[in-house]
């Protein structure tokens, strides 16, 4: 067998980087054979307890048997016919509408971005608006409209970010960015470029930069402001959505937005996301209407088998129960671990997410992040790691815990945070 090394270096070869996502990063290379449960081991045979989750679609756990089983089963009859319906696609779409406040009518796509970038053109149709506001510190995916402003540089922020080289100066440029939690500079643009603006689009807690909440008013803000000025809200649920609550975050909060996208948990793991929102402005999409949208894996019985299954587990509410239990105690026990170290540290939490940023509070926004101590968080992450204990060695990066995780893993976990942070050099 190839051990990490070989794998690494011949994946180098022939892949850029070494990695089929930027967000995969050099952080931690690693060549992986075997995912299960909350763990997985790489080609040198090291388990890992995991945290990352792959950016958060399993809050079951990898190789879950049942969301398999039922993966299986669905290949074994169906596979893309590339016309019509199946009659999975018509269950999903049944389900989230059931469990969604906003999913009048659904939409699939394979993947995130792909919803939010149809989400996007459907609102620049509706209004006949070009612009759209994002938040600083989100992340929507890697369309040129939104890819901009995550992890600013301090001399970025109130500034156009672009993530890559290549994209056009002109979408860009009809990306206006705001400080998350600040109603006042939503309603002041919205004041003065209203006309031009065709959405907001917030991810309602800005899960890309770890775990900041919402101020109590911002969400119901956005929503009679966008309704004011005729612009469109759009809830980014990619990580919320089912994470959280079947019904998303909007469920939590009481907002109902215009549109939303979902993703990653809802399948746990499976390549499938949804578009949902208002029947008036789904029904704009062809073959109704004149917004175009199509894509020849959508729908495929894949994901929606596993979506299928995957929601069918989180019904009786068992499994939300026991990561947010895990979470909160692993969340209140580095709390308490940092505070014996005497390591100035902020660990947020909600629902099965856990963050240790190391910082003290206030936590509202991106600009607070900047007081991060970047090394620190990052030395934290990867002494985890080199103790099988897998965080994301990248700074602001959310832990999840799925149905998977033990109290013993979890105790682990804090048994070891301890000898780790214990070993980190206390602030003069
Ligand atoms: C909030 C949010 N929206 C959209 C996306 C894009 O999803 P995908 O990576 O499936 O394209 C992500 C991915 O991490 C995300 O976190």
């Amino acid at each position: 067998m190839s051990s990490n090394a070989d794998l690494v270096e011949r994946a180098g070869r022939v892949i850029p980087g070494g990695v089929n996502s930027a967000n995969r990063g050099l952080s931690w290379p690693m060549a992986v054979v075997e995912a299960s449960g909350a763990y997985f081991t790489d080609a040198d045979g090291k388990r890992y307890l995991d945290y990352h989750a792959a950016f958060g679609p399993l809050i079951l756990g990898h190789n879950h048997p049942r969301v398999n089983r039922a993966v299986r089963e669905a290949t074994e009859r169906l596979d893309i016919i590339g016309a019509g319906i199946t009659d999975i696609e018509v269950q999903l779409a049944e389900t989230i509408s059931h469990y969604v406040p906003s999913a009048e009518q659904v939409l699939l796509t394979n993947s995130g971005s792909e919803a939010t970038y149809a989400a996007l053109r459907l609102a620049r149709a509706v209004t006949g608006r070009g612009s759209i506001i994002k938040f600083q510190g989100a992340y929507h995916g890697w369309h040129d409209a939104v890819l901009m402003n995550v992890i600013s540089a301090p001399d970025k922020i109130g500034h156009p970010d672009p993530l890559s080289l290549g994209m056009l100066p002109e979408v860009v440029a009809h990306t206006i960015v705001l400080p998350f939690n600040d109603v006042e500079a939503v309603a002041e643009t919205l004041q003065q470029r209203g006309d031009e603006i065709a959405a907001v689009v917030v991810e309602v807690i800005p899960h890309n930069i770890g775990c900041i909440l919402p101020r109590p008013e911002f969400l119901s803000a956005l929503r009679s402001l966008t309704r004011a000025h005729g612009s469109l809200l759009i809830f980014d649920e990619v990580i919320t959505g089912f994470r959280h609550n079947l019904g998303g975050y909007q469920r939590i909060c009481g907002v109902t937005p215009d549109l939303s996208t979902f993703a990653k948990a809802m399948a746990n793991g499976y390549p499938i996301a949804a578009l949902v929102g208002r029947r008036e402005f789904m029904a704009r999409f062809a073959p109704g209407g004149g917004v175009f949208f199509a894509g020849t894996y959508n729908g495929h019985p894949v994901g929606v088998a596993a979506a299928l299954a995957t929601i069918s587990e989180l019904e009786d509410g068992s499994v939300h129960k026991h990561c947010f239990t895990l979470a909160r105690q692993a969340t209140d026990g580095l709390r308490q671990i940092s505070r014996e170290c005497g390591i100035p540290m902020t660990v947020a939490c909600f629902g099965s997410v856990f963050v240790p940023y190391f910082m003290e509070g206030p936590l509202e926004n991106y600009t607070d992040l900047l007081r991060n101590d970047t090394a620190r968080d990052i030395w934290f992450r990867r002494r985890m790691c080199e103790h099988g204990i897998f965080m994301l060695p990248t700074a602001l990066k959310r832990n999840h815990v799925s149905a998977a995780h033990t109290q013993a893993d979890l105790d682990r976990t804090l048994e070891t945070a301890r000898r780790v942070l214990c070993s980190m050099e206390p602030i003069a």
